[in-house]
C-alpha cells in the first residue's frame, strides 16, 4: 500500500509523552498548510511538536493516495501529532490501527472544523450535534491507541445556545484522553469576535489532563500571556505560525526572558530560502514554485511592495527565477 508512493512515509521513533510546559510552542493542525515542509521549518525555529493537516479516517479505509500525501513524514519529523476526521466510530478506530502499524503513535480527533466538507459528514465541530455518537467515536479511538495517545481537539461548542465542551471534555477525561486542546469559540462563530481565554482556565481548573489552548495565539506575546491568564500546559500556533514560522523561536526566547528581535529583511530571505528548499526535497520543483507563489506574500506582508511582488510571482516558474526576485525584493541589509 503505502510503499509505492512518490513522498516519503516514514515516521520517526516518537518519544513515550508530548512535550509540555511554557517553553514548548506546538503548530497546530492546519488544513492546506501543516505539511511536512512547514512542520519542518517550523520545527527548525522550535516548534516543540508538530500537528497534521486533518486527515479523513474514510480517504484512508479507501487508501486514497491524497490522503496518504498529507500523511508524508520522515524520522526528524517527530513528534507528531495525527489530526483525523470523521463521525463514524468504526473508521476512526481502524484509521487509528492502520497508521499504528504504519509506525504513527499520537492521534488527535478534529472536534472544531466547521467547513462544510467536514460538517457534512457530521464531523468535526458538527460532533457536538451527536454528543452520544462523539463519544462512542472518542471511546473506540482511545481503546485502538496507546494509553494516553488520543487527544481531542474541541470548540465550545455549536453556538451560544449549544456550548458542552466542558461536559464532553469531562467525559473524555474519564475515558482515557490523553490531553484536551480548546479553542475556546463556538462553531458559529467562525473567527470573528475574540477567542474566551476565560473558557481555558476553566478547563484548566476542571481537568486534570493537560490542557493546551489555541485561539488567537498571532504573536509570541500572545501565546505568553494566554499562559500567564489561564494556567494552560501549552499553546498551539495557527495562524501567527502561517504568518511568522520564526514565532517558535521567539516564543522561546520570551519564555526565557528575553526580547526577541524583530526578524531582519536577511532573516526572512533566510526563512524562504528554507522553506523552498524544503519544499523541493520533500516535494517536487513544480509543486514548490506553486506553492511559495502563495506563501512567500504571507512572510513578508508588512513590507512595502508587497502587492507588485505578488503579481510578479504569478510569472515565475521556476525556483531559479523565484529566489531573483526575492533578492530584488528584500535586497541586502
Ligand atoms: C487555514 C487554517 C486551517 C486550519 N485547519 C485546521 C485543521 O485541519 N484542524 C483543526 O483542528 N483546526 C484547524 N484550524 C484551526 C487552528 O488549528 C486553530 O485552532 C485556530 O486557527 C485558532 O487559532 P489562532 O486564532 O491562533 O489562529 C485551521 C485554521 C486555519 C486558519
Amino acid at each position: 500500500m503505502a510503499h509505492s508512493y512518490d513522498f516519503p512515509l516514514s515516521p520517526g521513533k516518537q518519544p513515550d509523552k508530548l512535550p509540555l510546559g511554557r517553553n514548548k510552542p506546538w503548530l497546530a493542525p492546519l488544513a492546506g498548510y501543516s505539511d511536512l515542509p512547514f512542520r519542518m521549518l517550523c520545527r527548525e525555529y522550535g516548534a516543540a511538536c508538530c500537528v497534521t493537516e486533518m486527515v479523513s479516517a474514510k480517504g484512508l479505509a479507501y487508501n486514497g493516495t491524497n490522503t496518504w500525501r498529507v500523511l508524508a513524514t520522515v524520522p526528524e519529523d517527530t513528534p507528531l501529532v495525527v489530526q483525523l476526521f470523521g463521525a463514524e466510530a468504526s473508521f476512526l478506530a481502524d484509521a487509528v490501527r492502520t497508521l499504528r502499524k504504519a509506525g504513527y503513535s499520537f492521534f488527535d480527533l478534529n472536534m472544531g472544523c466547521s467547513v462544510p466538507k467536514v460538517a457534512r459528514q457530521g464531523a468535526g465541530s458538527a460532533m457536538f450535534r451527536d454528543p452520544d455518537n462523539a463519544l462512542q467515536c472518542a471511546r473506540a479511538m482511545i481503546q485502538a491507541a496507546a494509553p494516553g495517545h488520543m487527544s481531542f481537539k474541541l470548540r465550545l461548542g455549536l453556538n451560544e445556545e449549544n456550548k458542552p465542551w466542558l461536559d464532553i471534555a469531562l467525559r473524555l477525561e474519564d475515558m482515557g484522553a490523553g490531553l484536551v486542546t480548546l479553542h475556546p469559540r463556538t462553531a458559529k462563530q467562525g473567527f470573528s469576535g475574540e477567542a474566551r481565554w476565560e473558557e481555558l482556565a476553566l478547563a484548566k481548573e476542571r481537568l486534570s489532563i493537560p490542557v493546551l489552548a489555541s485561539g488567537d495565539l498571532l504573536t509570541a506575546e500572545d501565546g505568553m500571556r494566554c499562559l500567564e491568564q489561564t494556567g494552560v500546559d501549552g499553546v498551539m500556533y495557527a495562524r501567527g505560525a502561517l504568518t511568522n514560522p520564526g514565532i517558535f523561536a521567539e516564543h522561546i526566547a520570551l519564555a526565557a526572558g528575553t526580547s526577541p528581535k524583530p526578524a531582519s529583511k536577511k532573516a526572512l530571505k533566510a526563512m524562504i530560502t528554507r522553506h523552498m528548499a524544503l519544499i523541493s526535497t520533500l516535494g517536487n520543483e513544480e509543486n514548490a514554485v506553486f506553492r511559495l507563489r502563495s506563501i512567500v506574500p504571507r512572510y513578508v506582508r508588512t513590507l512595502p511592495g508587497i502587492r507588485r511582488l505578488r503579481q510578479e510571482l504569478c510569472h515565475c516558474t521556476s525556483l531559479a527565477q523565484l529566489d531573483t526576485l526575492l533578492d530584488e525584493f528584500l535586497g541586502q541589509d
